[in-house]
């Protein structure tokens, strides 16, 4: 790549050789053309005691025969330093390394001297011209960088002057100072530079920043020097001491030392940097002066004097804590304290009395252990109390306690005349003068009349009444005044305290009553004129809470009301009976059970009566639980009202089970308080009864359901009897019908010739039409059952196909089906049958007997014509009457055979109660048809 670049570079050259592209270049017009084909630094710097190159490369196309690096001297004469004859031979003097090439005469050169400084010619001769220019070499010196720290004492302060130093610098380093990142204040720092120049050349800086100890709050210091050898500013720091206020205290107290007090007072002051110094300032030496102790710790300096107690009281002590080189001064200043006695008086004047400011103590002959106490009015630490009797020794029952006067006793009048008592203090005293006096002791007969009360208190079931008659002289007498029906319990007891006399009487009694009752305490005193009366009202009882509970049971087929009458009362029930409409309950009798209970629950009585009351015999009473409570004057019921018994009702009728063909017969019953029994009477008496019975109870109500199941022909057109029987005798009969049936003959609907046979039977014939399907023979029964079942089978004994009461031929007809066929209508156990002879006809032969009817027909329809028209003329009217009559009984029949839905079980109309009969009357009438 390079050759590409330096050929390009090599156009361009040329070109700006020729001027073309002088603008273009931006190269400096007034340069000499000699110079074009070299590329070097004008000027270079070295650092003394390092390496430098100096670049210089020839770039013209010329053939170089010489070159070299040249300094002129001061004679003028070039001196070659480096470079090259040839390609081959090279050489190099002093300080110059061998230059890379030829035409590169880049060289590095050792900076050892500031003589090295000057103007440097890069030449390269060709056969034909000599190509250089000049380069120059600047030497600079690096300085040397030191900080240090002096601590110097100026008018009396202690300084920190930090020097700084960039010495042998060349050019002159540039020294500044920065306290936490900023330039010094002026008021607080003072900055002296000074910058010797060596006669080397170089130069030092020195900068001295001072300022006072105790001003100075930072701890880092730090010199920033600035010089071209460097890239960026150099930094020295230096950690300087700050100053630090200490905590000044100066206390005093109270010690002692060989039984001597002495006022210590301490001097302290912690965490100061430096510490401080701590001076005394005394008050004028007596004859004991004070002793200095020093205590000293690493963390404070604490300095202490004691005072001999007596000659210093009152005086100011100080404490200065200040240095010798720093202007803080502080001082601290304690007053020693100043002790007084002002008196020594009575405490409690129990005995004294005052007269003319000459105190005196009455004392009574015989009494003993005596304390007269004194007090000491003022601020001494302690005293000593010393008291004497008319100048000598204080009696020897006699001591001095503490601050008191002890008096053992008993006293006797030894113990009269003038005491004085001292209490005294180093110089400080007191002092008390008194007189005791001894009166002889006066016993005189005392009486107190008693406090009295009264108090009562309410405990498991019973009140404690206290009556008491307390501090009395002498013992009062306590008694009480009682209704005699109370129930109670007295219990006295006597009390001796103080020389009085307390008697407690307390009256024990039922917590409640059942009227109101006052009971009294009479206390009864010497001091009293009359007897002292208190009057209590003794509780009455509350009325008891009586709950009734009542409910309905069955026994034995008789309902029972039972009843529970709870009663909840403060005092035992004594008796719960039980009462009727006012008339008592026979409770002994097996019908009327009769229950008690009484239990205790939380000091409430709870009785329970039970009792079981017929309701058939007691229905609508008025039922009463009557309790009696001791305690109570008259008896609490509570009453309850027995149901009255609803009129009883019962019914018989029958029902038939379509399926099975059974019959039934139901009675039912439906009534209050007793269950009767239901049977049946049957015509046939010795038939087993097939009897089902159900029963339901709903309270006093119930419900009996008899059903008893046959079949028809057992009992048809006879009746069935259900009796229903109670207990208590009341009898009820329901008779029921069972209808009797009966089928006359069967009708053949369709169009029929009547042939009479030889074996009595009658022979329905008819044509069924050959190959037309679905083709029916309808029949009719005549008789009165409510339905009818239909079976058909033709002479061969195979079945044929019924619907309803009609023969059957779904297929198409054919002569197969044609013969006899035997149809029974059957009711239960009613049957009859008819004879129907099918023929087959084709379409021609029906045609023909078609023609053959209506000829026949027609024939006998004008005979009987002609009969009508003659016995119409006769009968009249009387006839065409009845025939209505007629009509209107075959409705009705018909209206009743034509009931199409048959329920499974079909309650037959009229079989229930008296309804029956109306069936029964019925008159069956049927159409004898004669077939046309
Ligand atoms: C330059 O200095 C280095 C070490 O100081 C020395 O080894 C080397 O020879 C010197 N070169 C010349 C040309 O003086
Ligand atoms: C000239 O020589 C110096 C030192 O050997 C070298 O760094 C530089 O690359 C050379 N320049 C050319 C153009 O060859
Ligand atoms: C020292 O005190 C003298 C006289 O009071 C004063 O002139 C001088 O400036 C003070 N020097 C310093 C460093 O404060
Ligand atoms: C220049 O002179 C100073 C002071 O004498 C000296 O500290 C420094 O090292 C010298 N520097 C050189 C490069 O000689
Ligand atoms: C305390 O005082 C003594 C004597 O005056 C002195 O030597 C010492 O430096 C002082 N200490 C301080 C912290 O000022
Ligand atoms: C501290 O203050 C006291 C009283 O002003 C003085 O006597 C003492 O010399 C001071 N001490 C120092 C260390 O400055």
């Amino acid at each position: 790549m390079g050759l590409p670049i330096f050929f390009i570079s090599a156009i361009i050259l040329n070109l700006a050789h020729r001027g073309d592209m002088q603008g273009l270049l931006g190269l400096e017009p007034q340069e000499d053309l000699e110079t074009r084909d070299l590329v070097l630094d004008q000027r270079v710097t070295g650092i003394l005691g390092e390496e430098v190159y100096l670049r210089c490369l020839y770039t013209g196309q010329s053939n170089i025969l010489f070159s070299s690096w040249n300094r002129l001297d001061s004679t003028k004469k070039a001196r070659k330093m480096a470079g090259y004859k040839f390609s081959t031979n090279f050489f190099n003097r002093e300080n110059f390394d061998i230059p890379a090439s030829i035409t590169n005469l880049t060289v590095k050169v050792n900076v050892t001297s500031f003589d090295q400084e000057g103007e440097y010619t890069c030449v390269f001769d060709s056969e034909e011209d000599e190509t250089k220019d000049t380069t120059y070499l600047s030497v600079i010196a690096r300085p040397d960088v030191d900080i240090t720290l002096k601590e110097e004492v100026v008018n009396g302060t202690i300084y920190h002057a930090v020097t700084c130093s960039a010495s042998g610098a060349k050019p002159e380093a540039v020294i500044r100072w920065e306290i936490s990142g900023a330039l010094p204040r002026d008021d607080i720092f003072s900055v002296n530079k000074i910058n010797p120049v060596h006669p080397n050349g170089t130069t030092s800086s020195i900068s001295v920043l001072r300022f006072p100890l105790i001003m100075n709050n930072e701890s880092t210091v730090t010199c920033v020097v600035e010089h071209p050898a460097f890239t960026e500013p150099k930094r020295a720091n230096v950690e300087v001491d700050t100053f630090v206020s200490p905590d000044i205290n100066m206390e005093t107290s109270l010690v002692q030392e060989g039984g001597e007090d002495f006022q210590e007072v301490i001097c302290t002051a912690t965490g100061g940097r430096p510490h401080p110094n701590i001076t005394w300032i005394l008050p004028e030496f007596k004859n004991m002066p004070p002793s200095e102790r020093n205590v000293s710790r690493t963390d404070s300096v604490i300095s202490s004097y004691w005072f001999p107690s007596d000659p210093y009281e009152g005086e100011n002590i100080i404490c200065v804590f200040n240095y010798t080189f720093l202007p803080f001064i502080n001082s601290r200043t304690i007053t020693l304290p100043i002790y007084y006695l002002s008196s020594l008086q009575l405490k409690d004047l129990d005995y004294g009395i005052n007269i003319e400011n000459q105190t005196s103590l009455v004392l009574v002959e015989g009494d003993t252990d005596i304390k007269i106490r004194m007090e000491v009015v003022g601020n001494v630490p302690s005293f000593k109390m010393k008291c004497s009797r008319q100048g000598q020794p204080l009696p020897e029952d006699v001591d001095v306690v503490g601050s008191d006067l002890f008096i053992r006793g008993p006293v006797e009048l030894h113990l009269v005349g003038q005491y004085l008592c001292q209490a005294s203090y180093r110089r400080h005293q007191a002092s008390l003068h008194f007189t005791i006096k001894v009166n002889p002791k006066v016993l005189l007969p005392v009486t107190f009349p008693p406090n009295i009360s009264v108090n009562s208190v309410e405990n498991s079931g019973s009140v404690h009444i206290e009556c008491l008659a307390s501090n009395a002289v002498p013992a009062a007498n306590v008694s009480w005044i009682l209704p005699q029906e109370i129930k109670s319990t007295i219990q006295s007891e006597d009390t001796h305290l103080n020389g009085s006399f307390s008697v407690r009487s307390v009256l024990t009694v039922p917590s409640c009553m059942n009227r109101r009752y006052v009971v009294e305490c009479v206390v009864d005193h010497p001091d009293f004129m009359e007897k002292e009366r208190r009057q209590i009202a003794l509780p009455v009882c509350a009325p008891p809470n009586i709950t009734m509970q009542s409910g309905v049971e069955w026994d034995n087929d008789i309902t029972y009301a039972w009843l529970v009458c709870s009663v909840q009362s403060q005092t035992p029930a004594t008796n719960i009976t039980w009462t009727v409409e006012r008339h008592g309950i026979d409770t002994s009798s097996s019908e009327c059970a009769m229950t008690q209970s009484a239990f205790q629950e939380d000091h409430v009585n709870v009785a329970q009566s039970r009792v079981r009351i017929p309701i058939h015999s007691h229905a609508g009473c008025t039922v009463t639980c009557v309790v009696e409570l001791q305690g109570l004057e008259k008896p609490e019921n509570k009453s309850i009202v027995l149901p009255s018994l609803r009129p009883s009702a019962s019914r018989a009728f029958l029902g038939e089970e379509r399926y099975t063909e059974i019959w039934h017969a139901v009675c039912e019953y439906s009534g209050d308080g007793v269950k009767p029994n239901i049977s049946w009477v049957l015509p046939d008496e010795d038939a087993v009864t097939q009897a089902t019975t159900e029963v339901k109870y709903n309270g006093i109500k119930v419900e009996v359901n008899s059903t008893h199941a046959f079949q028809l022909s057992q009992y048809e057109g006879k009746d069935l009897i259900c009796l229903i029987q109670n207990k208590l005798g009341r009898d009820e009969r329901r008779k029921i019908r069972v209808p009797k049936y009966s089928i006359s003959s069967i009708e053949v609907l369709n169009k029929t010739t009547l042939d009479r046979r030889s074996h009595g039977q009658n022979e329905h014939r008819l044509a069924l039409q050959e190959n037309l399907s679905n083709q029916k023979i309808h029949l009719r029964a005549h008789g009165n059952a409510p339905s009818y079942k239909t079976i058909c089978y033709r002479e061969d004994g195979s079945a044929a196909d019924t619907t309803g009461m009609a023969l059957v031929f779904t297929e198409p007809v054919s002569e197969l089906d044609a013969g006899l066929y035997i149809c029974h209508v059957s009711y239960h156990h009613h049957t009859a049958k008819v004879f129907i002879r099918v023929d087959v006809t084709s379409e021609e032969t029906q045609h023909m007997i078609f023609i053959t009817i209506c000829s026949t027909s027609a024939a006998a329809i004008t005979l009987i014509l002609i009969i009508i028209l003659a016995v119409l003329c006769k009968s009249g009217r009387s006839q065409s009457s009845q025939k209505k009559k007629d009509r209107r009984e075959r409705e009705s029949l018909a209206a009743l055979m034509q009931d199409p839905h048959c329920p499974d079980k079909t309650v037959i109309p009229g079989t229930a109660g008296s309804h029956y009969a109306e069936l029964v009357h019925y008159s069956i009438v049927f159409d004898a048809k004669s077939t046309v």
